[in-house]
């Protein structure tokens, strides 16, 4: 993760951990040990830094096994990280205070000013446009779709950051978003702005 460059590098990994500290000391809940170990490896099995996804739970399985700690933590650590990793997992998969604040700290860096770099500095490793005026929004893109053009890192704000809001689930992560999410907002108007052009001649 040291040298990633599509958003998940060490500081997205310190930031999560930081943001889901705080989500759970400003509400008083939740093992703030399983919170901070969840999210210093949230990002371990994610496909996108393996092989294959056997071989990110693997990782992370025979990382958690090195330590000793209780066999019930290795298995609510594992949990949280699954719920939270695997695409298209479902909310309702989401119990514990834990998984929630984790959950939320993760997609709290997806949004505002830097989630706005990680979008624009994946989208470029992947070669995707920044913006193609001429697409449509659509839901459920696959990279595939971005790298071919059918997609823009402006319409992932569409499919995806402008959506985040509405998906926190502790009240602090509500609050936090609803401040990036305004950031979101004033960025695609300035952007809107200046890719128009809208500019006149006063003289
Ligand atoms: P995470 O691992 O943090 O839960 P993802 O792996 O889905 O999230 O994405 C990592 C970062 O890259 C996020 O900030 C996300 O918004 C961004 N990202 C993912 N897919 C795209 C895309 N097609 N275009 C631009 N940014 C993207
Ligand atoms: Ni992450």
């Amino acid at each position: 993760m040291g040298t990633d460059s599509t958003g998940h590098d060490w500081f997205h990994v310190d930031r999560v951990r930081n943001l889901a500290l705080y989500i759970a000391k400003c509400e008083g809940k939740g093992d703030l040990f399983v919170i901070e170990m969840a999210s210093l490896l949230h990002d371990i099995p994610d496909e996108k830094l393996n092989s294959s996804l056997e071989e990110g739970k693997n990782n992370l399985n025979s990382f958690l096994s090195s330590l000793s700690l209780a066999p019930h933590l290795h298995a609510v650590i594992i949990e949280i990280i699954e719920t939270l990793s695997f695409k298209g997992g479902n909310e309702s998969s989401l119990h514990t205070f834990e998984q929630m604040a984790v959950r939320d700290a993760d997609r709290l860096d997806a949004i505002g000013a830097i989630g706005i770099a990680r979008a624009f500095a994946y989208g470029g490793k992947k070669g995707q446009l920044l913006y193609d005026p001429g697409l449509q929004v659509r839901e459920n893109m696959t990279i595939e779709d971005y790298r071919k053009g059918k997609s823009s890192t402006i319409h992932h704000f569409y499919e995806k950051l402008l959506l985040l809001k509405d998906k926190m689930l502790t009240k602090t992560g509500k609050q936090i978003a609803l401040e990036r999410h305004q950031f979101l907002k004033t960025f695609l108007e300035q952007f809107y702005k200046e890719w128009n052009g809208d500019y006149e001649v006063n003289n």
